[in-house]
Formats: C-alpha cells, structure tokens, sequence
C-alpha cells in the first residue's frame, strides 16, 4: 500500500524520533560546495528538515515543504534547535504552484511515495521552480532497491532507473546522473546496503 499524507503524519507523530535522522543525507552533503551563502533553495518533502536546516546552516534562504504536519513541527524544532531560520511550509507538493517563485537551487531528496504520474508532475514541477543557470539536485532509491529491502518504497513503479531520470530532465544540462550501491546511515528507517540513483543538473540560461 503506498502511504498516504496521513500515513506519513502518523509516522512522524513521535515527537523526539527523527526517523531519518537530523543529519543530511550523505548524497546531498557530497554536494557542499554547490551552496553558497544566500542562495534561495526549494528542499521538496523536506520531511522532519534535516535537509532544509543544514541547507539554511551553509547560509542559504531555504523553503522547506513537507505535506504532514507533523513533520513540519519536528523540522521547526530542529531549526530552533540549529540556530537557523528556514521558510517551513506544510503543503501537498502535488498540489504546489512550482510556477509562483523560482529557486537557485531545487533538492529532492527520497519522495518516492510518488507513483510515476505524480513523479512526472513533481520532476515538471521542480524544473519550473528552478531558475535559469539554476541547480537541481535529485537523490532516490533504483531497482535494485527492492533486494535490499533497506528502505523505500516496495513498488517497482515507483523507483528510479537512469534512463527514466534522463528523460524526464532532458531539457536540463544534466551533469551526471549514476547508479551504484551504498551503506546508508540515515535514521531508523533508512539503514544498510541501499541502491541509489543520483542526479545534479543545472537548468539552461
Ligand atoms: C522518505 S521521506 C523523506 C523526507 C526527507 N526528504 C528526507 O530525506 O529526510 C518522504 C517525505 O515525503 C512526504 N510526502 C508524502 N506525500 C507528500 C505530498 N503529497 N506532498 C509533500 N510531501 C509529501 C512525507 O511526509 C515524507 O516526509
């Protein structure tokens, strides 16, 4: 059964347990050096914000958008907690106006509730609210996901493969995109061996 909003906002309804963790996700943090100070980022389905805040500690403006509640609540408070302000917004993201405000860097970090119809309209949605010569960074779990068993979503559909990141980003200049498995370490419910699909684009000036 793919999880709802609800669903979500229940997971998350313990206040102290960060499932993901409050540190960034390593893909993300491999990126550092692409954020500088006073960059505007969209972190989409920021979850409990561990994106979002380290984000806002490397000095960027940061809108971070989640659908559940409760979420939003644990990302307030780690923000709080950080010493950092952030943009916190609870919205559904397939319901989001990409169009109303554009980003110099857009992150999505594992949102594969998404089965491929809404997928396509979240990947149409952050290349809108990407600016020209601006900077989409795109981490989910691939196929082979579905052997480890470490995390995600069990359905196939829902999961990335090269070719499909490819096409669906081909108006971007896409500076790579890869494949490859690694431990992962990301709280309680991302752990152990994971299969990974990992893209950074620019948009076209
Ligand atoms: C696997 S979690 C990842 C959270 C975060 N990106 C991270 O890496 O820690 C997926 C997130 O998608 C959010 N989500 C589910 N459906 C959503 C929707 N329709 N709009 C926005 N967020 C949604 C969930 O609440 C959850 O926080």
């Amino acid at each position: 059964m793919k999880p709802s909003i609800a669903n979500w906002n229940e997971r998350y309804a313990d206040a102290d347990e960060y499932l993901f963790g409050t540190a960034p996700n390593a893909f993300l943090e491999r990126q550092k050096a692409r954020f500088t100070p006073g960059m505007t980022v969209l972190a989409v389905c920021d979850g409990e914000g561990r994106n979002g805040v380290w984000l806002a500690e490397l000095g960027c403006e940061v809108w971070s958008v989640d659908a559940a509640q409760n979420a939003s609540d644990k990302a307030r408070r780690l923000a709080e907690a950080r010493g950092v302000h952030m943009h916190i917004i609870t919205h559904d993201m397939t319901q989001w106006d990409w169009k109303a405000q554009q980003f110099d860097a857009v992150v999505g970090i594992f949102f594969q509730f998404a089965n491929p119809r809404m997928r396509s309209a979240l990947f149409a949605g952050m290349q809108d609210a990407t600016k020209p010569g601006g900077l989409i960074v795109l981490e989910g779990y691939g196929l082979k996901q579905l052997e480890f068993n470490t995390g995600g979503p069990k359905d196939a559909e829902n999961l990335y493969t090269i070719p499909m990141v490819r096409e669906a980003f081909s108006a971007m200049h896409i500076e790579f995109v890869e494949e490859y498995d690694a431990a992962l370490s990301e709280g309680a419910r991302h752990q152990g061996m994971s299969a990974l699909v990992d893209m950074v684009a620019t948009k076209p000036l």
